[in-house]
């Protein structure tokens, strides 16, 4: 028997190995700690990973994808569909240009935006598309692809960029924040839009502490190598050259042509990353298991609903393990989130939909666009899923979330 009164569960710790300390040790005794040679092996590494004709990496999700709506000239006037479930930070880098975010309702199921619900929302000043891949699980990537490229889109899109020019409809970026290692039919998430945006933050499935990267997959009218270039350049404040090729001898004169910003990743941080991308498939599946062992003792639970981590073409990077209470209100899952704490067991909400916040309340957003997306706060519950989960930890967790929400849906006198 198990003492389960010591248990402390964390939330998402992160899964730092001797390996990984030993990279970075290295890096650090190279002589060269910022971004170099390490970066651009990591940058290599993920490439090969995902099957992509080029990956870059930035300081995070957030600066690399608000990069991507500036490159393609997003501005005042412009819209941009993201779904109301989401981080802070998808709504954060439109406003940042200048730009409208235009919130979807999530799919009750799935909880991510689709097709249909996009369409009602798309209008010819929508310049740009990102779906999150909630939790990990892909959004129907095909379906709002085919859907951006079709003719009534490209008939009634109105460019206001070279870039859009080129394009002649919406840019399809995605926030795959969570979904580093989901696949479509067999192929990792990463090359199904145009630009796919991964968060390396230290909660994420692959962490480089800090760290984001963006795979591009850009129509073939696009110069892949100038438009790559602009982006590596644009996160070096614009400068010709990056700081290690202008300490190589006679090449020390750099140009700025425009005003960039700094937000590129170090060989520290890829070291990090390195590190955890040669482990990723064992981790991968030891998530899926966890995940397994979660369905397994939850599905024929009447209260709760279950995430889908599975169909026919897509499966999750089981990055969360989100479920749902149903019928809860979000002070029941507050006072559940509380009582699990007492027991040692962190847990979480995936998200406060951006019209609660202040910022969207203050914008005229109103919660009651989006019932799916707030039945969903109210009853969802994030439960851990990391690799300093044993089986018994899991068991664990399942018990006490059982018995406390017994309590909490019993009427005491
Ligand atoms: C859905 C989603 N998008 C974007 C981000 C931002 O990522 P980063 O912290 O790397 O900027 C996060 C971070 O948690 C996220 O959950």
């Amino acid at each position: 028997m198990f003492d389960s009164s010591k248990r402390q569960i964390g939330f998402a710790p992160p899964s730092i190995d001797n390996e990984c300390i030993a990279a970075v040790e290295r890096v650090l005794r190279s002589g060269w700690i910022t971004s170099g040679p390490e970066l651009k092996a990591f940058e290599n590494d993920l490439e090969t990973y995902l099957k992509s004709p080029r990956v870059l990496c930035f300081s995070s999700w957030t600066t690399a994808c608000e990069l991507a709506l500036r490159w393609f000239g997003v501005g005042p006037g412009d819209d941009v569909l993201i779904p109301a479930m989401t981080y802070a930070a998808t709504a954060n880098i439109v406003l940042h240009c200048g730009a409208r975010p235009v919130m979807v309702d999530i799919d009750p199921i799935e909880r991510v935006v689709t097709l249909e619900k996009l369409q009602a929302a798309w209008t010819p000043q929508t310049k740009a598309v990102m779906p999150v891949d909630l939790g990990g699980w892909p959004v129907d990537y095909k379906a709002i692809g085919n859907w951006l490229n079709s003719a009534p889109i490209r008939e009634r899109f109105q460019a206001t960029s070279a870039v859009q020019e080129t394009f002649g409809r919406p840019l399809f970026i995605s926030d795959a924040a969570h979904s580093f290692g989901a696949h479509i039919e067999n192929m990792p998430v990463g090359t199904q839009a145009d630009i796919t945006g991964f968060s390396f933050h230290a909660v994420k499935n692959l962490t480089t502490a800090e760290g984001g990267a963006l795979s591009f997959s850009l129509p073939s009218s696009l110069d892949l190598e100038q438009t790559t270039a602009w982006f590596r350049s644009m996160s070096l404040h614009g400068q010709s050259k990056s700081a290690l090729e202008k300490t190589q001898s006679g090449t020390w004169q750099y140009d700025v042509v425009e005003a960039g910003y700094k937000c590129n990743m170090t060989d520290i941080q890829a070291a990090i990353g390195r590190s955890q991308l040669r482990n990723y498939p064992d981790h991968l599946n030891r998530r899926k298991e966890i995940a397994a062992q979660y369905t397994k003792a939850l599905e024929t639970v009447p209260w709760c609903t279950l995430p889908v981590l599975k169909d026919a073409t897509r499966e999750s990077a089981y990055h969360l393990f989100s479920i749902r209470i149903n019928r809860f209100q979000s002070a029941q899952r507050d006072a559940l989130m509380a009582r699990l704490k007492e027991d040692g067991i962190a847990t979480n909400v995936h998200f406060i939909p951006l019209p609660l916040l202040s910022l969207h309340r203050n914008r005229g957003e109103h919660m009651r666009h989006y019932p799916e997306s707030e039945a969903c706060f109210n009853e969802q519950l994030s439960l851990p899923i990391h690799l300093h989960l044993d089986d018994e930890d899991v068991t664990w967790i399942v018990e006490r979330l059982c018995y406390h929400v017994g309590e909490l849906m019993t009427p005491h006198a």
